[in-house]
């Protein structure tokens, strides 16, 4: 197991196997889209065998994959099944918006991919669509009933957005009633690819759970295993549970065992680092596995403490975040 400069194990990563989406999400990109990644710049399925492989050899247990959307890049399913055979790797999960994932659920189950998040921010179609700005939420339906029939463990991700989709609270707080979903709400983050400032943060994890319970008085809190995005809830007698990803509000950073590396093979330390290694410029130069390894462990040595705070500081005194949660995988 590898521990960076702040004593925090490094067993998780996520991967983005696209910056390209489907789907146009406003709290995401703008709705002409981000400007893609011209393949060649996009790491091949190859070279992110060979990085997990190193990662995985260093200590990393967990592979989460997501993008972009996953699906939309060609060949998926026959990388996964070729990630699922690296040494180390107990855990690999996905997080997908779900408009194409349905025909692919039994393979993934049949591959051992244990849980898989679903973004889903509405029940409604019109709401779906203007969130969206895509027509699709019968499809995206249709994948979270095969996940549940396949016996994939699924959650449930909603963005809350003021005046957007506060009246879904309730409605996807009730599907834990007879779903054993995993409903998680998430504060807004500054990551819509048009340069947000800091945001006046109207519906806070305080907030999500009040409303909570003006229906469901009863929401109980759980405890939250550790490494936990989310501060986790049940309401008695309900088979799923409910989670507010603080995403906003609260620092995850004192326990994040997380790294990331964008489609186009920049290795981020922390959600909020600009990229510290150039990974696909090393894979390209002829490194060898000694020479990436050196260069993780390098990168692993000065991961800062508390990135969430310095980029509050900075965005509170007149700093912006351009980048597109799209771009950097979640
Ligand atoms: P698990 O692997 O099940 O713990 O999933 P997850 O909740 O980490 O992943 P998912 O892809 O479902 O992301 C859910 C939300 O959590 C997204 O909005 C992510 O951007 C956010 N998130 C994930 N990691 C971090 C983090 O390190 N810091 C912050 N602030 N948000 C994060
Ligand atoms: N704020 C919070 N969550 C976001 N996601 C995408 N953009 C944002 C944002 N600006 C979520 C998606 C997806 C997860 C990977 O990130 O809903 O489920
Ligand atoms: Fe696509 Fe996810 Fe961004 Fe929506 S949030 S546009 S589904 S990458």
């Amino acid at each position: 197991m590898i521990y960076d400069n702040h004593n925090r194990p490094i067993t998780y990563l996520r991967l983005a196997v696209t910056d390209r989406c489907n789907l146009r999400c406003f709290y995401c990109m703008p709705e002409e889209g981000i400007k893609y990644l011209p393949k060649h710049q996009v790491l091949t399925y190859e070279e992110m065998e060979r990085v997990v492989r190193v990662l995985a050899r260093l200590g990393v247990q967990k592979v989460r994959i997501t993008g972009g959307e996953p699906f939309v890049r060609a060949g998926l399913m026959d990388f996964l099944h070729r990630l699922a055979a690296t040494d180390g790797l107990t855990d690999i999960s996905l997080t997908t918006n779900g408009v194409l994932t349905a025909p692919h659920i039994a393979d993934l189950a049949a591959l051992g991919i244990r849980s898989v998040n679903l973004s889903l921010d509405t029940l409604d179609r019109e709401r779906f669509r203007k969130i969206t700005r895509r027509d699709e939420l019968p499809a995206v339906l249709k994948t979270l009933d095969g996940l549940l029939s396949a016996g994939i463990q699924t959650k449930i991700n909603a963005v809350v957005m003021d005046g957007q989709n506060t009246q879904d609270l309730i409605p996807l707080s009730d599907l834990t009633r007879t779903l054993p979903v995993d409903v998680r709400f998430i504060e807004e983050m500054p990551f819509n690819g048009e340069g947000s400032h800091y945001p006046i943060l109207n519906w806070t994890h305080k907030r999500i759970v009040d409303e909570i319970r003006t229906r469901f008085p009863d929401l109980q809190k759980l405890p939250d295993p550790p490494f936990s995005t989310s501060a986790n809830y049940q309401i008695p007698g309900h088979q799923g549970t409910i989670g507010v990803i603080a995403a906003f509000s609260r620092t995850f950073c004192g326990t994040c065992n997380r790294i990331r590396l964008t489609a186009q093979g920049t290795l981020k330390t922390c959600l909020y680092d600009n990229g510290v290694l150039d990974v696909r410029a090393l894979l390209r130069s002829g490194a060898a596995d000694d020479e990436l390894t050196a260069a993780f462990l390098q990168a692993f040595a000065h991961r800062p403490l508390n990135g969430f705070e310095a980029e509050r500081h900075s965005m509170q005194t007149g700093g912006s975040v351009s980048e597109s949660m799209s771009t950097i995988g979640g």
